[in-house]
C-alpha cells in the first residue's frame, strides 16, 4: 500500500465514524455541469448561491455553522422555504410575483440549481437564493429557529417500492426539523401526486404535536385505507404546474395538497432567534399572532391561515 492509499483510507475511516451511512431520500447525482449551464453559473452564482462550509460531503454541511439571513438577502423580509426546488420553476414563479418575500431553495441537485438560477436570470428576480444541501440533513441546524413563513415540499422523490419508503423525505424526524424552522402559525404546505405517500404525509403532520392539520377531515379519498379519513387540501393556488406533476398527470395521477400550521410554541418553547433576531416580533409571534406576518406574503392565503 502507498503512503497516499493509506492517507486515503485512515480519511475514509475517519469519515465513516463520523457520518456513519445516512438514509438519504436522493439517489447520487451527476454533479459536473453542461457547458451552458457552468456559464450560468459562472456568471450568476455569486448572486444566488449561499455557499456554506461543508461538512464532509458535498450536500452536508457543517452542523455548527448557521445562515446570516439578513445579511445574504440584504434586508428584512418574510421567508418562503422550498425544499426540493428541481429546476425552479415554482420558487422563481412565485418570486416573481412576490418582490417583498425572502425565498430560498434548498436543492441537492447542482444542475437543477443552476436551471433555477438561468430561469431566475431571464424572469429578473433578485429575491431568491439557493443553497446545495440535503435538506434532511442540513436544517435540524443551517438556519435560524423560527425563520420561515412557509415551507414546501412539492413532489419530493416517491420512492414507490415499499422497501424504499424509508428514503422519503417526509418522515417525523423531517416534521420536527420543519416545526422548529416554522414560525407560530406558518404553514407548511405539501404536495405529491403518488396516493400512498399522500397518506403517509396526512399521518406525518396529524402526528406531529407541533403541527396542526387545517384540513382535517376534508376530501376524504376511497383509495386511502381510512376512506373516510380525509385531511387533504383544495390545489394551491399559487402552485404552478410543473414538470413532474404534469407527468404524473399524463399518467393518470392527481395531486393531493396537505397544509399543516405550526401550532403557537408555549413559554418552554419560546423560539431561541427570529429571521430578524427582533424582540419584538418574537413575542408577538410566541403569542401565536401570525396573521400579521402572514398578510405580508399574499392575501389570497388568507383561507388557510385564519
Ligand atoms: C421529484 S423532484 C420535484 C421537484 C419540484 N418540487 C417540482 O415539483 O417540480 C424532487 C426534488 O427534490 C430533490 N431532493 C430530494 N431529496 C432532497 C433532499 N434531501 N434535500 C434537498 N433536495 C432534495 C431532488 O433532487 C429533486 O430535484
Amino acid at each position: 500500500m502507498t503512503s497516499k492509499d493509506s492517507a486515503r483510507e485512515s480519511t475514509e475511516e475517519q469519515f465513516a465514524v463520523r457520518y456513519p451511512a445516512r438514509t438519504k431520500s436522493f439517489a447520487r447525482r451527476g454533479r459536473p455541469l453542461h457547458s451552458s449551464t457552468q456559464r450560468t453559473w459562472d456568471a450568476h452564482a455569486d448572486q444566488y448561491v449561499i455557499e456554506v462550509p461543508r461538512d464532509g460531503g458535498y450536500t452536508t454541511v457543517d452542523s455548527s455553522f448557521q445562515i446570516d439571513l439578513e445579511a445574504e438577502y440584504g434586508r428584512r423580509a418574510p421567508l418562503i422555504i422550498e425544499v426540493g426546488t428541481g429546476n425552479g420553476e415554482q420558487l422563481v414563479s412565485y418570486a416573481a410575483e412576490h418582490p417583498d418575500v425572502n425565498l430560498l431553495g434548498i436543492e441537492v441537485w447542482k444542475q437543477g440549481i443552476a436551471k433555477a438560477i438561468s430561469r431566475a436570470v431571464e424572469a429578473g428576480v433578485t429575491n431568491i437564493r439557493f443553497i446545495e444541501v440535503d435538506a434532511a440533513q442540513a436544517l435540524p441546524t443551517l438556519l435560524p429557529e423560527a425563520c420561515a413563513q412557509e415551507v414546501w415540499t412539492f413532489f419530493p422523490d416517491p420512492w414507490r417500492k415499499a422497501r424504499h419508503h424509508k428514503r422519503r423525505l417526509v418522515n417525523d424526524a423531517f416534521a420536527n426539523t420543519i416545526a422548529r424552522l416554522l414560525k407560530d402559525g406558518g404553514l407548511w404546505r405539501l404536495a405529491t401526486d403518488w396516493p400512498n405517500y399522500a397518506w403517509q404525509m396526512r399521518d406525518v403532520v396529524e402526528a406531529s404535536p407541533a403541527l396542526e392539520n387545517i384540513h382535517e377531515g376534508e376530501r376524504p379519498d376511497a383509495r386511502d385505507p381510512e376512506p373516510d379519513r380525509g385531511g387533504f387540501a383544495p390545489r394551491f393556488e399559487q402552485r404552478v404546474m410543473t414538470r413532474f406533476e404534469q407527468r404524473g398527470l399524463d399518467e393518470g395521477r392527481v395531486a393531493h395538497d396537505i397544509v399543516a400550521k405550526r401550532v403557537p410554541r408555549d413559554d418552554a418553547e419560546t423560539p431561541t432567534g427570529t429571521l430578524h433576531g427582533d424582540a419584538e416580533e418574537s413575542n408577538r409571534m410566541a403569542r401565536g399572532d401570525a396573521e400579521g406576518m402572514t398578510r405580508k406574503i399574499a392575501d389570497d392565503h388568507a383561507e388557510e391561515t385564519q
